[in-house]
């Protein structure tokens, strides 16, 4: 088989890519020998900055099919036939761990998806539970510090954790669902995924709706044990990457339905919990799922750094008929994605492969700077401001978002402890979960807890007191009685109920 000639990245032929050039032969090396110097000086290169949270991640490419006509929500052309289809990149990833974590870890899973739409890419950067543990970004940082590492001991700290959590009361409700059997999913195709926040979406008429997403697993929902997680990684710390790569090579596609909650725009006024925040879910009985289409992740990336590590989700990219909503959480995190994409992959991201429109026509008059390697003249080199009387495009006021009718003082509104933050947690407690998931939920949290100083430990159980007695008094038992194993975990049907759907 003839080969192809090794060239240097300028595209000249090398000549050897063993033997540095040296003056006689014990050395030293010649300064001259640039291929050796390029050599060593790319490996020097070839780490980026990992990302802030959700370092450790795995992804895949695939299809999206609109199933149902959701026209009257919204005027998105995606969504304008039922059976139009676009590209998907997807990033799933444990929020806590370096890149080098191991992935079957209690944590909470990303969920991230970037729909390549002829309107612009849009992305859904979600998790895999429908709520999260605070509500105002300001709470953010300090809650990442302490799921991360300490300063001093440079290990993970359960004392900053519950102390931070029981800080923070309306964090319950996502830290139950934390320790609850939806822990440890067994990899990535086996759990559900939420957008969490509410977006909204508005249709052709103007008429906006809030709405919720959910990809709802097509395979079975299964979980780990603490002591099946544990023994795994003490075999293969990579047990995601291997399976989900392993099933997509293999010709099992996993697939999601995506499935939409619709609240109509004034009814947010009138529900007995505050629609947009992050810390709740709309109740099924009153928002029942809407499906919209399928997700089919059927090709793994040729390259993973070039379109996993690359990929650069964010809540910012959203498409004509589909909008924000007034959660405060959304707004940071609207700012707050392309500012670390910027640090993290440098100015042009966008303009990589994993992150460049597939099916929208590029258009924009950002122009030059590091990695500039695109080109966006628009045919006539006059044409480089806007507006220009040289045929450069223009902005299209038809895409315009009608207003969101939102009014209010400036301020900061300090939040008044009340039950509503007990509300759902109860639920999903006493309602949701059956004993034996309770029983199991009072010994993963035990298990999490016990290296807990008492005073975090009693701030916490006076946290889930608050919930519910029996929560307290169990997972009070299962600490003292030192009762932290739990047996396998069933698998689960695929039942939307409340909170752990
Ligand atoms: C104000 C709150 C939040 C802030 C400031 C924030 C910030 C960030 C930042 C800076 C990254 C790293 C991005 C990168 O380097 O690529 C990230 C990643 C991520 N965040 Fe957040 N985040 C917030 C809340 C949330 C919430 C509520 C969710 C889910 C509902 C979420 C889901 C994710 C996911 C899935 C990723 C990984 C994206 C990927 O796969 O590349 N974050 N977040």
């Amino acid at each position: 088989m003839t080969k192809d000639r090794l060239t240097t990245s300028a595209g000249a032929p090398v000549p050897s890519n063993n033997t540095s050039a040296t003056a006689g032969p014990r050395g030293p090396v010649m300064l001259e020998d640039y291929q050796l110097v390029e050599k060593l000086a790319h490996q020097n290169r070839e780490r980026i900055p990992e990302r802030v949270v959700h370092a450790k991640g795995w992804g895949a490419e695939g299809t999206f099919t609109v199933t149902h006509d959701i026209t009257k929500y919204t005027c998105a052309k995606i969504f304008s036939q039922v059976g139009n289809t676009c590209d998907i990149l997807s990033r799933w990833s444990t929020v806590a761990g370096e890149l080098g974590a191991a992935d079957a870890e209690r944590d909470v899973r990303g969920f991230s998806i970037k729909f390549y739409t002829e309107e612009g890419n849009w992305d859904v950067v979600g998790n895999n539970t429908p709520i999260f543990f605070v509500r105002d970004a300001f709470k953010f940082p300090d809650f990442i510090r302490t799921q991360k590492r300490h300063p001093k001991t440079n290990l993970r700290s359960p004392e900053a954790m519950f102390d931070f959590w029981a800080a923070q009361p309306e964090s319950v409700h996502q830290v139950t669902i934390l320790m609850s059997d939806r822990g440890i999913p067994v990899n990535p195709m086996h759990m559900h995924g939420y957008g969490s926040h509410t977006y909204s979406m508005w249709n052709a008429q103007g008429g906006r709706h809030w709405v919720k997403f959910h990809f709802r697993c097509q395979q079975e929902i299964k979980n780990y044990s603490n002591g099946e997680a544990e023994k795994l990684i003490g075999s293969t710390r990579e047990s995601y990457q291997e399976d989900l790569y392993n099933a997509i090579d293999e010709g099992q596609f996993p697939k999601w339905e995506l499935n939409i909650q619709v609240m109509p725009e004034e009814q947010a006024n009138d529900v007995d919990f505050n629609p947009f925040d992050l810390t709740k879910v709309w109740p099924h009985d009153q928002f029942p799922l809407i499906p919209v289409g399928m997700l089919e992740f059927n090709k793994n990336p040729e390259n993973y750094f070039q379109m996993v590590e690359n990929a650069a989700f964010s809540p910012s990219n959203k498409i004509p008929g589909i909008g924000f909503s007034p959660d405060k959480m959304l707004q940071a995190r609207v700012f707050s994605y392309a500012d670390a994409h910027r640090y993290r992959l440098g100015t042009h991201y966008e303009a990589l492969p994993a992150n460049a429109p597939k099916a929208a026509k590029l258009n924009h008059y950002h122009k030059d700077g590091s990695m500039r390697f695109f080109t966006n003249d628009f045919g006539n080199p006059d044409a480089y401001y806007e507006p220009n009387q040289y045929g450069g495009p223009v902005a299209d006021p038809s895409v315009k978002e009608p207003p969101l009718k939102i009014s209010g003082d400036m301020d900061r509104y300090e939040q008044v402890e009340t039950d509503a933050d007990y509300v759902q947690p109860r639920k999903l407690y006493t309602e949701v979960l059956d004993a034996a998931q309770r029983d199991r939920l009072h010994k993963n949290m035990a298990a999490a807890f016990g290296p807990c100083s008492q005073p975090v430990k009693e701030r916490w159980l006076a946290v889930l007191e608050k919930v519910h007695p029996d929560y307290a008094a169990g997972v009070r038992a299962a600490d003292e009685a030192g009762d932290t194993d739990v047996n396998a975990i069933p698998v689960s049907d695929d039942t939307p109920v409340d909170s752990n759907d």
